[in-house]
């Protein structure tokens, strides 16, 4: 079921200094860029081999994204597991009893089908369920 980690997600308060970090420290490449309304986020992907590191900040006060900010501060947010199904995987975690965030699969960033997770009943990790979209319709074709 699980293929790979698809991301580790960082919330970060200054996305430009974070990048600007893994670039010079790690020479990390950005290979996305995207503003996810509907998660209230803006985010950066950077390649890690076969994965990304995700660099996430709020795009305003209310987002989720704020919140873990300013009662947790910076530091590891989710891990986005890559899956063949996202319904599928999400029916094994219901399953197995875990508390879910999505009854049903929505659209992720870079056109991807996604699903998380509650960290209670979850050993205290966000989870995130990642279904990666046709080749022919990322928006980075042959990344990732
Ligand atoms: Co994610």
């Amino acid at each position: 079921m699980l293929n790979d980690i698809d991301h580790v997600a960082i919330a970060v308060n200054d996305l430009d200094a974070a990048v600007r970090f893994y670039e010079s420290a790690l020479g990390a490449v950005v290979v996305h860029t995207e503003e996810v309304e509907s998660d209230g986020v803006r985010e950066v992907l950077v390649r890690a081999g076969s994965s990304y590191v995700q660099l996430l900040s709020p795009l305003h006060e209310s987002s989720p994204v704020a919140r873990f900010l300013a009662t947790r501060g910076e530091g590891l947010h989710h891990v986005g597991y890559r899956v063949d199904d996202c319904a599928a995987a999400l029916d094994a975690f219901r399953r197995a009893g875990a508390r879910l965030l999505d009854e049903t699969p929505r659209s992720g960033s870079r056109g991807t089908r996604i699903a998380f997770i509650h960290p209670k009943g979850a050993f205290g990790t966000l989870i995130e369920l990642v279904e990666e979209a046709p080749s022919s319709e990322r928006p980075n074709p042959g990344l990732g």
